[in-house]
């Protein structure tokens, strides 16, 4: 296996004619984790992972792998896994899909059974890929990705269209590579698809950075609440309503948005209410998530400013 080297973009922007897919954007990938690169659709997740494989020029800066180009790497396909715009020719088998590529960069055809079981194809080793379903397309595009055992493996929305357990073999199958010490770079909208198996997160919205770092730092910027329970909910909520606090109804009590349960009590002690539990909760991921990049449909997202690299970014 070749080492896992890191992944720089560097103030990369991308414009097509008027349309700025990606934005001043900067952010580093880092050997033995695996790093979910998150955003709304249209955010310009596929755009920087294309400049970073050469398949598109930037407008402005850098997208390197160690400070190298992807067009300028001695032996590409051993260095870097990538499937973006996998074309697959309907009529050929899994085993000659994966042939053609193999002999192409000079890797041995024994690697190419090897990595059809790797992605568990290797009963349809020699089925046409015509017939193939969505799941089974990942998995040959990911047998791809490994054929020349790169050290980094860039994955544009990989999970997409897999069965549920597609899903949980691909999450194992990431944290596997990446504990080899593997860089691993995985593109998706959706947070809950990926966050059982991200170390690292960067976040995007119309193509600028929003947040970039472990996954555990995500939750800093929605504040904790307080859950609150009484065996009497009804004048848990008036006691709750005469303190002005704000609150949902949630199972057998109450969430409610302040971050202080010792006030939530205080108003519960006012209102000479009984309570049975009190508590304070973490915002949830998702909702950290969607906190940070809006809905990502509409023109602007009030409050949201981008986190600069060098100014508050949490990594
Ligand atoms: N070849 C292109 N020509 C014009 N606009 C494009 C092109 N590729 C992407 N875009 C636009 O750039 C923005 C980002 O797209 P994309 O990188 O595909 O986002 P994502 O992968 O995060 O969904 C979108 O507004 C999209 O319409
Ligand atoms: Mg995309």
């Amino acid at each position: 296996m070749a080492a896992g080297i890191p992944i720089e973009v560097t103030g990369l922007s991308k414009r097509f004619g008027p349309v700025t897919a990606v934005d001043d954007l900067s952010f580093t990938v880092q050997p033995g984790r695996v790093t979910g690169f998150l955003g709304p659709n249209g955010a310009g997740k596929t755009t920087t992972l294309r400049v970073l494989l050469g398949l598109v020029r930037a407008s402005s800066g850098t997208a390197t792998f160690g400070g190298t180009r992807y067009r300028d790497l001695a032996r590409p396909l051993e260095t870097v896994g990538a499937a973006l715009d996998a074309n697959f020719h309907p009529g050929r088998s899994a085993k000659q899909h994966l042939a053609v590529y193999a002999t192409a960069a000079g890797i041995p055809k024994s690697r190419v059974p090897a990595v059809l079981t790797m992605v568990g194809l290797s009963e349809f080793a020699g089925r046409r890929v015509g017939g193939f379903s969505l799941g089974m397309r990942q998995r040959l595009s990911l047998a791809y990705t490994l054929l020349g055992d790169p050290g980094v493996l860039v994955l544009d929305e990989p999970i997409n269209g897999l069965d549920p357990e597609g899903i949980r073999w691909i999450r194992g199958f990431l944290q596997s590579l990446a504990k080899e010490g593997r860089t691993v770079l995985v593109s998706s909208h959706l947070l809950s698809e990926v966050q059982q198996s991200v170390d690292d997160v960067v976040i995007i919205s119309r193509g600028r950075l929003v947040r970039s770092g472990p996954l555990s730092t995500l939750q800093i910027g929605a504040a904790p609440r307080t859950v609150v329970e009484s065996p009497d909910p009804h004048r848990l909520a008036a006691a709750l309503d005469q303190a002005g606090l704000e609150y949902t109804e949630e199972g057998a009590g109450f969430i409610v948005e302040e971050p202080d349960p010792g006030r939530v009590g205080h108003a519960a002690f006012v209102g000479g209410v009984e309570l049975s539990a009190l508590h304070q909760v973490a915002a949830g991921l998702e909702d950290s998530f969607l906190s940070l990049v809006g809905d990502g449909g509409s023109e602007g997202t009030p409050g949201l400013e981008p986190v600069r690299v060098g100014g508050g970014e949490v990594r």
